[in-house]
């Protein structure tokens, strides 16, 4: 059985990839972004997770708005990045679980999940740019599957189809045979907008009721429409659509164990968070 260590939620801001690249971790400006991921270093130290299963949004490096599916998955034993224009360096190539993948897509068919299976797949910043917050390193230790939601051609699937594809996921890796530590992890947002008369625009009062109820809540916020949600969060803050997976896929007791929020990154509100996911028994004997 696959064990589920926690979850990670992430900001995906492509500026990110060149202040790695520059070493701006110590600058004004970036050093409160950067001084959240100590925490994530030292859990994901600590837990080891084998595979980490990213849900994101494809930004046009892979899909665009010609054919766009809602939910797709990767079943690649590879994934290549490439220029997207952002003027950022191409990432490096990050390898696949193609056995977790098969059981992933599997599992999900069988729940009536009917995604888009992709045995080629190029993931963009928004898989690489976390990956490179979580693990700062030369290599990265984990292999990925990548499961992609759209949030950027409407209609978006809701918040509350998002936390179910999470659950489903959840489900199927407690039902894996294979001994795996896995991390699942949401990516992009939190509020912002960059597009339009309110391109700048950021809630932070929204942001936080967001990251209060996803931990013991996360049914409360589907009551948000995607339209209310472009209305609070921004165009681009509809991206929470990935946390709401996140959290689905986290089948234990959860809770917060670390938060960081910081204004702005680029045009982003950038939190970073990692949630604990508990198994009752083991809670028990802690
Ligand atoms: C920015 C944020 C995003 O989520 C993204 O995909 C691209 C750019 C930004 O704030 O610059
Ligand atoms: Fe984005």
């Amino acid at each position: 059985m696959a064990i589920i260590v926690g979850g990670v939620g992430t900001t995906h801001v492509p500026a990110i990839g060149k202040a790695i690249a520059e070493k701006k971790h110590d600058d004004p400006y970036w050093k409160p972004f950067f001084k959240g991921f100590d925490y994530v270093h030292y859990w994901l130290a600590r837990t080891k997770p084998d595979v980490a299963v990213v849900f994101y949004n494809d930004h046009g490096l892979n899909f665009f708005l010609d054919k766009l599916p809602t939910f797709a998955v990767g079943a690649a034993q590879e994934y290549r990045s490439e220029d997207e224009g952002w003027g950022i360096p191409v990432s490096r190539s990050i390898p696949g679980d193609l056995a977790l993948s098969w059981h992933l897509i599997n599992a999900l068919v069988a729940d009536e999940f009917d995604v888009t299976m992709c045995q080629d797949m190029l993931i963009d910043h928004a898989v690489t740019i976390p990956m490179a917050l979580m693990w700062p390193g030369p290599s990265w230790p984990v292999k990925i599957v990548p499961i992609e939601i759209n949030t950027v051609q409407h209609p978006l699937p809701t918040l509350g189809r998002c936390l179910k594809l999470g659950r489903s996921i959840g489900r199927a890796l407690e039902s894996y045979e294979q001994n795996v530590r896995v991390v699942v992890v949401g990516t992009g947002g939190l509020s912002h907008q960059l597009d339009g008369t309110r391109a700048g625009f950021i809630n932070k009062e929204f942001d936080a009721l967001c990251l209060e109820k996803i931990v013991a809540e996360p049914e409360a916020l589907t009551r948000y429409s995607i339209h209310d949600w472009v209305e609070q969060s921004g165009s681009q803050g509809v991206e929470f659509l990935n946390w709401m997976a996140m959290r689905g896929a986290l089948t234990g007791s959860v809770s917060e164990l670390n938060r960081n929020y910081h204004i702005p990154i680029s045009n982003t509100a950038a939190a970073t968070v990692v949630y604990d996911n508990k198994k009752e028994a083991e809670r028990k004997a802690a």
